[in-house]
């Protein structure tokens, strides 16, 4: 089984999108000692925040992921800012990053794109990412297509370390679901459906069911009647399809020959987002007086355990000098 790695950034609300994409992919199969999730709060200081809001939804996006089927007996699940050797490999990496290279992001040029004062974080937000990946010698990255570019540059970079400072980082590659790598906005079928950008297009995970089906009930179709799965011609009709094949199972094609109009579709999609979320909204709801202090504590212990030689193989080969050779200095192992 491939070593496998994902993270969430605790900002806005997560939904279908991130559970079809990511989550659902990595829970369906973990394996002691192979599977790694982080709450990448870190990643969630590059965009204008709330210090208080991003410490509770830390803990929220810990209990909903949880509540998803994260599995602690089967994955390391753990903080990103709880290891500090993601920060302390960031560095190390940017110095093997070219600024072009940082630059072309997308996800950099459309965030950047939309507000006034752009952190620098923002920007190297990619290297920070390379850094969690790289750290555990990850293989496989679950995420939906919008991190591809993400995932390629964690690659060129240890590709570009291992051959100008010697073997250290095993080099990843993203996986992306068969269907649900880009689940798109309900009201708005040419964008994404995302955290933040509209609430009447983004199906939550803790929306409630009504909410649920009113969203899908209202979300924008095409003209004409006739229910077929073209993604160009019909993207509105293509994604609710996609969003019924992630729920069932049953491809978008042969879905689409079972219905005799929108309307029929969408009572069923609702039904079916309603079946797959409503026993992970138990669940959350099971963990609301839970305290996930002490679960995360011991993942970030356990990947710390992984991490502290990697950064030092990291460190020795990039030129520094080993502290363990170096007499009278805190000897981190
Ligand atoms: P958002 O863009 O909504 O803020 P993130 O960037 O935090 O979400 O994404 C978390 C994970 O969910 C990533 O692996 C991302 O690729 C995946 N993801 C986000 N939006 C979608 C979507 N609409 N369809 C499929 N996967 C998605
Ligand atoms: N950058 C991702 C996002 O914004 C989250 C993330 C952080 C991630 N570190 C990661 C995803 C490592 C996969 C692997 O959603």
């Amino acid at each position: 089984m491939p070593r496998r790695l994902t993270a969430f950034t605790p900002s806005g609300d997560l939904h279908l999108g991130n559970y079809f994409g990511a989550i659902e992919p990595l829970v369906r199969a973990q394996v002691p000692g192979e599977t790694f999730v982080f709450v990448s709060d870190l990643h969630a200081l590059t965009l204008p925040h709330d210090p208080a809001e991003v410490r509770t939804r830390t803990t929220e996006f810990a209990r909903l992921l949880l509540a998803c089927g994260v599995d602690p007996a089967r994955s390391l699940f753990a903080v990103q800012s709880h290891v500090p050797e993601h920060t302390e490999l960031h560095y190390l990496l940017e110095c093997a990053t070219g600024f072009g290279e940082a630059r072309r992001m997308i996800q950099f040029k459309e965030k950047s794109a939309r507000g006034q004062r752009v952190r620098l974080s923002l920007l190297t937000y990619p290297i920070l990412m390379a850094a969690d990946i790289l750290l555990y010698d990850t293989e496989e990255v679950p995420v939906g297509e919008d991190q591809r570019q993400h995932v390629e540059l964690a690659r060129d970079l240890a590709v570009r370390f291992n051959a100008d400072y010697g073997p250290v980082f095993t080099v990843p590659r993203a996986v992306n679901p068969p269907v649900a790598a880009r689940i798109k906005d309900l009201a708005t079928p040419a964008a994404k459906m995302s955290k933040s950008v509209s609430p009447a297009g983004a199906l939550r995970l803790l929306d409630p069911p009504d909410v649920l089906r009113r969203k899908v009930m209202r979300a924008t179709t095409d003209t004409g009647d006739a229910v077929t799965h073209d993604p160009v011609a019909r993207p509105g009709v293509a994604n609710l399809l996609t969003i019924l094949s992630a729920c069932t199972g049953v491809t978008p094609e042969a879905a689409a020959e079972t219905f005799g109009g929108y309307g029929e579709l969408k009572r069923a999609v609702a039904d079916a987002v309603i079946a797959v979320l409503e026993p992970i909204q138990r669940r959350y709801a099971e963990l609301a007086a839970a305290d996930p202090s002490e679960l995360l504590g011991s993942g970030a212990a356990a990947a710390r355990r992984v991490a502290r030689p990697k950064v030092r193989a990291a460190r020795a080969a990039i030129g520094l000098l080993d502290y363990a050779e170096t007499p009278g200095i805190c000897p981190i192992a």
